[in-house]
């Protein structure tokens, strides 16, 4: 095999895997490879897997076999992220396409692995050194308006249905001037809106300039100063981790935006303990409430799983109305899938397959009910809107509101911009309306 020219990366899974995928992409091109054009055949495809549920899963091999056959050849295949780091070597006796596996937490070695596999040699590097992965990539270049950062990774919370702690690791958080660092170099890049991100990113810690240890909402009011940044964001949290420092910082910093996604699973207690989550429907609902004591127009988002083993229609009932007493302006839901090596997989009680698709169509029917009242109130109000992308009309844009929600309208703006949009129609997914100008400037 010679040496790839060409790389194209594809990611499945969280952000953390779309951010890495980023991180891929510029270490390669940082080593003198192109980015394949549309519709060219790459050189080297890289597979930025998810093992999240089984499914996701599968489509990693899947995609290994669509490769292996390609009418122009097959590619160099690297298989990376968490399926690479929950198979290791195995993945390579499950195809022999395979020529690299890297884990999540060794992909700045990915140039030195490639030269290796093209001499013949095929490689696995699964290891997890404590973030010197990040220390070994090149600085951020051009980026869009809308940023990904990972400032922790890891979890150490169990849950005993997921696979994230053992193909992620323990929690750890990156370095404060690392993180700064980096958040600075973005918005260089052209960043307006910075999302900040870790599987557990409220359990973020560090020690600022001064030296003083603080969480999440530390770093965040250090970021607000950055100028030209404009809107901050950070995902995913787990309810263990809020503390009253980060739900004051919603109610306090302009530039942090009035939106959490804290999912919460279930509703029914019984679940919540078997699930190893920390908390009760009761304790999560309380802490929605603080948080939109202290911003009253805070949207949540959330994900929940159907089907757990042992779920009844009465358990499933109280997601039901935890979703009620919420009002989720979004949400994520999933059908259980047992994972190997996790507790829930041993556990009895199974839900058959038809209970779990007619639950999930209850719950979904629910959410959008209540994801399709949120974006109707915000009919008649005016919203600033950060524009990503050109919509498909001649003349349309799309950008994203305070809330996450996609809006259209038409505007001679361009992507980077914000404008302020006044909303007049709401779907259940999206919003549309039309660009008010101050009256300054009228
Ligand atoms: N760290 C985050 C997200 C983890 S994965 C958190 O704690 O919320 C994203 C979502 O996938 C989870 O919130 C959960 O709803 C879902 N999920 C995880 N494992 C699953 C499994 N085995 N079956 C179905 N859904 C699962
Ligand atoms: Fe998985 Fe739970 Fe950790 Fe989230 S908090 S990554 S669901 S173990
Ligand atoms: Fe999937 Fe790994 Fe993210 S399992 S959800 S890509 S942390």
């Amino acid at each position: 095999m010679t040496h790839p020219k060409t790389f194209r990366i594809k990611s499945f899974g969280c952000q953390m895997n779309v951010y890495d995928g980023e991180r891929m992409a510029e270490l390669m091109a940082d080593k003198g490879l192109a980015p394949a054009a549309d519709g060219e055949d790459a050189d080297l495809v890289v597979l930025n897997t998810c093992h999240i549920r089984e499914k996701a899963a599968e489509k990693a091999y899947s995609d290994v076999g669509r490769l292996r056959t390609r009418d122009g050849g097959k590619p160099m295949i690297a298989l990376a992220g968490c399926v690479a780091q929950a198979e290791g070597a195995e993945a390579q006796r499950r195809s022999d396409a395979i020529d690299i596996v890297v884990g999540p937490q060794a992909y700045h070695r990915l140039p030195e692995l490639v030269a290796e596999a093209a001499q013949g040699r095929r490689q696995v590097d699964t290891d997890m050194p404590v973030l010197s992965k990040f220390d070994a990539m090149p600085a951020r270049r051009k980026v869009g308006p809308s940023a990904f950062l990972t400032v922790q990774e890891g979890c150490d919370k169990f849950c005993t249905y997921c696979v994230v702690p053992y193909t992620r690791g323990a929690e750890v958080s990156r370095p404060w001037s690392d993180v700064v660092g980096e958040a600075e170099g973005l918005v260089e890049g052209g960043a307006r809106e910075i999302t900040l991100l870790g599987q557990n990113v409220s359990a973020w810690r560090g020690i600022d300039e001064k030296g003083h240890e603080g969480g999440l909402e530390l770093l965040i009011r250090r970021l607000a100063k950055i100028d030209g940044l404009e809107r901050i964001r950070y995902t995913t949290s787990h309810p263990a981790d809020m503390d009253e420092g980060l739900i004051a910082a919603h109610g306090e910093v302009d530039k942090l935006m009035p939106y959490l996604h804290l999912p919460v699973q279930s509703g029914s207690d019984r679940i919540l303990k078997a699930m190893n989550r920390s908390h009760t429907a009761d304790s999560y609902l309380a802490l929605i409430e603080r948080f939109r004591a202290a911003r009253p127009d805070m949207a949540i988002s959330g994900d929940f799983i159907v089907g757990f083993p042992g779920e009844t229609e009465e358990d499933f009932q109280q997601t039901l109305a935890i979703v009620d007493a919420t009002r989720y302006a979004s949400a994520y839901s999933f059908k259980y899938s047992a994972r190997p090596g996790t507790p829930a997989a041993e556990m009895k009680g199974a839900v058959e397959q038809h209970v779990m698709d007619d639950r999930l169509q209850r719950l979904q029917a629910r959410l959008s009910a209540h994801s399709l009242a949120f974006n109707r109130s915000k009919i008649g109000e005016t919203l600033s809107i950060l524009i990503d992308r050109k919509g498909k009309k001649p003349g349309q844009m799309i950008g994203k509101s305070p809330w996450l929600q996609s809006v259209f309208c038409e505007t001679d703006a361009s992507i980077g911009d914000l404008v302020e949009v006044e909303i007049t129609e709401a779907l259940p997914n999206s919003l549309g309306g039309r660009r008010v100008r101050p009256a300054a400037a009228a």
